[in-house]
């Protein structure tokens, strides 16, 4: 959504001499990737990286169901054999609910991926040993086992 945001990422790409196809949409992520995929293209990287989607317990079942609407779009737009990057920030969505968002979303899509890395937080968002929700920060990267 933010012009900056992409102003910036096309100058990181002549910084680092990137020579292919650099294209940015700017827009609410959810129009965007519906209206690329009725144009049907599809891509050999997805990476969801949205805002917490349940900031507070109330909005739990909201943004779980947001996670999976998400997840499946992007399992929509992703050619066989692609790698999906799916992260979340929510403190109240585990890493184990973020992995069934990404089982789920493929079951649904039909789609048979394999999970090959996870991410966590850096140093700098140290976690507190008792309080569960700080470690926060989980991303999935699973590729689509196509055939
Ligand atoms: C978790 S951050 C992503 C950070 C990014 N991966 C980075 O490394 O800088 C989520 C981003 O989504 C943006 N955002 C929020 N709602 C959006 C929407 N509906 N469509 C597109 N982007 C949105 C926010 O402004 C925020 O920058």
């Amino acid at each position: 959504m933010s012009g900056d945001a992409l102003a910036l990422a096309q100058e990181n790409a002549v910084l680092n001499d990137y020579r292919g196809e650099f294209t940015t949409l700017q827009g609410k992520a959810n129009d965007l990737m519906k209206s690329v995929l009725d144009q049907g293209r599809t891509y050999d990287l997805v990476v969801l990286d949205p805002p917490a989607f349940i900031k507070r317990r109330k909005d739990q079942r909201q943004g779980e169901k947001a996670y999976h609407q998400i997840n499946q779009l992007a399992l929509r737009l992703l050619a066989p054999g692609g790698t999906l990057v799916s992260a979340s920030c929510s403190m109240h969505l585990s890493r184990e609910a973020l992995m069934d968002v990404v089982k789920t979303a493929a079951a649904h899509r039909h789609r048979q991926l394999q999970v090959f890395a996870q991410g966590g937080q850096g140093p700098d968002h140290p976690v507190h040993p008792a309080i569960a929700e700080t470690s926060y920060l989980k991303a999935i990267f699973a590729r689509d086992i196509a055939g």
